[in-house]
């Protein structure tokens, strides 16, 4: 079984969870590069000692990817293929972090590091359960290939070319992806849809210097002024994005949708309380839920210009900057999106500002079935884990490859999640749960035969 599997063997998975969380793949940072291949490097050892038979790693124009496949089961048996990300984002702020972010602890039933959630321990978990099964049986029930890439958190740039030359390789009958959260502590859930993502830069320049602000001040535009007053102009009074056309392939939520979310479990208290917020804030209309699994909206990321030092200089800035991420709902294109922005922010900017925009990464929204084989088989995978039934929810967050699954592979894709959306990703003090942990490593094992007998009609 592989409860008396993790029972044994908890202490050294631990240890090995360490290894792996203590490498720094952050992917967006250049000066990480050696240490994204080192973990591409970890990854595909580990893939060899618990079993795998064939384990290569695949250079890119960036980061390498992973790919290992074990095709014991036979030709006539099902193939599933995983996907999951060994990078990670950066880590700044550094100094809201109670511990270093590589350097793992463990406290309170959870192992804090950047990337424990997001995704290597998630992808970690799949691991040990393939390690279970060949441990416990010699043989897995399905034919089992792993996909595990280094640029997921920069929107997978190469895993597109990579997918359409390897197409054959990649054959499977489902996609497996552990990257999300379940819905709450002891309610597990299978998420069927993914926002996507425009993701922009605007700096505007005013002056061709940094000028001193008593003798400038009142007679020339300040970019960082000018900056906030276009910003504020991208959404009115309703919450609602003011870039013409950028509603024009949102469907509207139909009823029945409305009634899934309202079917959540949901306090607005315990949500703000978390937060230590007085309320929550958006689109008006919409049920939190809605606003961030079903709608779309804008946020600057990021914001600079000007003195940000201690103390106090008196100066008006030539440059300022700001990122700015849209995330999109079915059917926007976030390329179409980046277009209507651009034109857009070089429509509303002053005249007293020269514009420049860059679109930084993007990633399609996704739907995916809610009633294939392989949610069928997590549904039961998770029931049996959590010994509770999966709710089916829809996430904010992206994945850029999730649609590429559908249209490259024609595989149906299952989003097995056992993440929290409180493990703060992508900020300070990032956790995940060693009790999620340990039910991913079940679930996880289960659904490969789970998923076995439902494809042969059992
Ligand atoms: N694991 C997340 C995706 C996610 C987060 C799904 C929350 C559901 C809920 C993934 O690793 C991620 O963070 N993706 C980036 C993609 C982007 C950089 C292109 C994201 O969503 O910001
Ligand atoms: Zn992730």
């Amino acid at each position: 079984m592989t409860e008396s599997f993790i029972a044994k063997n908890k202490e050294r998975m631990l240890k090995e969870l360490t290894e792996l969380l203590s490498i720094p793949s952050i992917s967006t940072e250049p000066s990480n590069a050696a240490d994204v291949q080192r973990c591409a490097e970890w990854i595909a050892d580990h893939c060899r000692a618990i079993g795998m038979t064939e384990t290569r790693i695949y250079p890119t124009p960036g980061h390498p990817i992973v790919y290992a496949e074990w095709l014991g089961a036979g030709a006539d048996a099902p193939t599933v293929l995983f996907y999951g990300h060994y990078d990670v984002q950066p880590v700044d702020p550094l100094h809201l972090w109670t511990n270093p972010p590589f350097e793992p602890v463990f406290r309170d039933g959870k192992v804090f590091a950047r990337g424990a959630t997001d995704d290597k321990g998630q992808v970690f978990l799949h691991l040990k359960a393939l390690e279970a099964l060949f441990a416990e049986r010699g043989s897995l029930p399905v034919n089992v290939k792993l996909l595990i890439e280094g640029e997921e958190e920069i929107g997978s740039p190469n895993l597109e070319p990579f997918m359409n030359e390897y197409r054959e390789m990649l054959r499977c009958d489902t996609v497996l992806i552990s990257d999300t959260p379940i819905f709450a502590p002891g309610l597990p859930s299978l998420v069927y849809g993914l926002r996507g993502l425009c993701y922009m830069e605007v700096e505007f320049t005013g002056p061709n210097r940094d000028l001193h602000s008593g003798t400038f001040g009142g007679a020339v535009h300040n970019p960082i002024n000018a900056l906030a007053e276009t910003i504020a102009r991208l959404k009115d009074g309703f919450g609602r994005i003011t870039i013409p056309g950028f509603y024009g392939d949102v469907v509207p939520l139909t009823q029945e949708e409305r009634e899934d979310f309202a079917r959540l479990p949901y306090n607005d208290q315990a949500y703000c309380d978390e937060l230590d917020i007085s309320s929550t804030y958006g689109e008006f209309g919409y049920s939190t839920y809605e606003r961030t699994g079903a709608r779309p909206t804008l946020d600057v990321n990021g914001i600079w210009g000007g003195f940000i030092g201690e103390g106090a200089k008196t100066v008006l800035p030539s440059k300022a900057t700001a990122k700015i991420s849209m995330r999109l709902v079915p059917h926007q294109k976030t390329d179409t999106i980046a277009a209507l922005f651009e034109e857009h922010i070089r429509t509303i900017a002053p005249p007293t500002m020269k514009v420049k925009v860059t679109n930084l990464h993007g990633a399609d929204p996704a739907l995916t079935p809610r009633d294939s084989d392989g949610v069928k088989a997590a549904v039961k995978a998770l029931e049996y884990a959590y010994n509770a039934k999966p709710v089916l929810s829809r996430e904010g967050g992206s994945i850029p490859v999730c649609l590429l699954f559908d249209t490259i592979l024609n595989a149906p894709t299952v989003l097995m999640g056992f993440g929290l959306n409180t493990e703060n990703a992508h900020s300070p003090d990032e956790h995940f749960s060693l009790e999620n942990f340990e039910k991913g490593i079940i679930a996880t094992s289960v659904f490969y035969d789970e998923f076995l007998s439902i494809a042969r009609g059992a």
